[in-house]
């Protein structure tokens, strides 16, 4: 599976960045997140306002703002030959722009991978969400309790009002993204309730190998 391009859909706390973390080690491509990239940007200082009103409150950032991003994350060397996206893209004017900006690479979307979770356990994976800032990696209060020695962090767009705006934005916007991958005939959909290790193995399965 190495070299190809996949893309992680899926409402917010589905499970997209947990499942991408385990899978660019054994696939061997990059996570490319625009969630982690802007918080990142916001952490570092460098982040608009306006952006991060955005961000915080569960809205979208404008569809040039994550467009240009993705395009630069892609001509680092380790995104040359594939590359795992997570959270883009998320209308389908984002998906027509990375179709077209890999086509100038000579490549496509090889899988989409819808993750599907019932909509009542969003807002309890969300909310008691901690991620460790010093490894990045993500935990859960009740499902995936943190060691006591993780520097936590709860993001500011988990708490169940900015997720619910999230849900919102999920339904408008990006849900037409699986029609779109539908139709390019790359669209795979995988249940995403159960233990994150069965999660695994079922995109593994999608993603047959
Ligand atoms: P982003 O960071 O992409 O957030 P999201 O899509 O809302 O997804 P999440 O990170 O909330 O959830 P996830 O699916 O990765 O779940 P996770 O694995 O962490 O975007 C944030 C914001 O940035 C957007 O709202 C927007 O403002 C902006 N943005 C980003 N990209 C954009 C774009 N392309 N266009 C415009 N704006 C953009 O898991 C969640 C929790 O559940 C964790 O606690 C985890 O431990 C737990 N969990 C995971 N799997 C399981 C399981 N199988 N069973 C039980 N618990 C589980």
């Amino acid at each position: 599976m190495g070299g190809k391009n996949i893309v992680f859909m899926g409402p917010p706390g589905a499970g997209k960045g947990t499942q991408a973390k385990i899978l660019t080690e054994k696939l061997n491509v990059p996570q490319l997140s625009t969630g982690d990239i802007l918080r990142a940007s916001k952490a570092a200082g460098k982040l608009a306002p306006e952006l991060i009103k955005a961000m915080d409150s569960g809205g979208l950032v404008p569809d040039e703002v994550v467009i240009g991003l993705i395009d630069d994350r892609m001509q680092q060397p380790d995104a040359v030959n594939g590359a795992l996206f997570d959270g883009f893209p998320r209308t389908v004017v984002q998906a027509e722009a990375l179709n077209a900006m890999l086509s100038k690479r000579g490549k496509r979307i090889d899988v989409a991978i819808a993750i599907e979770v019932d909509p009542s356990l969003l807002i309890e994976r969300t909310v008691l969400r901690r991620t460790d800032k010093r490894t990045g990696q993500i935990y859960h209060l009740k499902y995936n309790p943190p060691p006591p020695d993780a520097e936590l962090v709860h993001r500011a767009d988990d708490t169940e009002v900015a997720v619910k705006k999230r849900l919102d934005a999920y339904a408008r916007d990006t849900s037409a993204v699986i029609p779109f991958y539908e139709k390019e005939g790359v669209l795979k959909r995988v249940d995403g309730v159960g233990d994150v290790g069965e999660v695994t193995k079922r995109i593994f399965a999608a993603l047959g190998v």
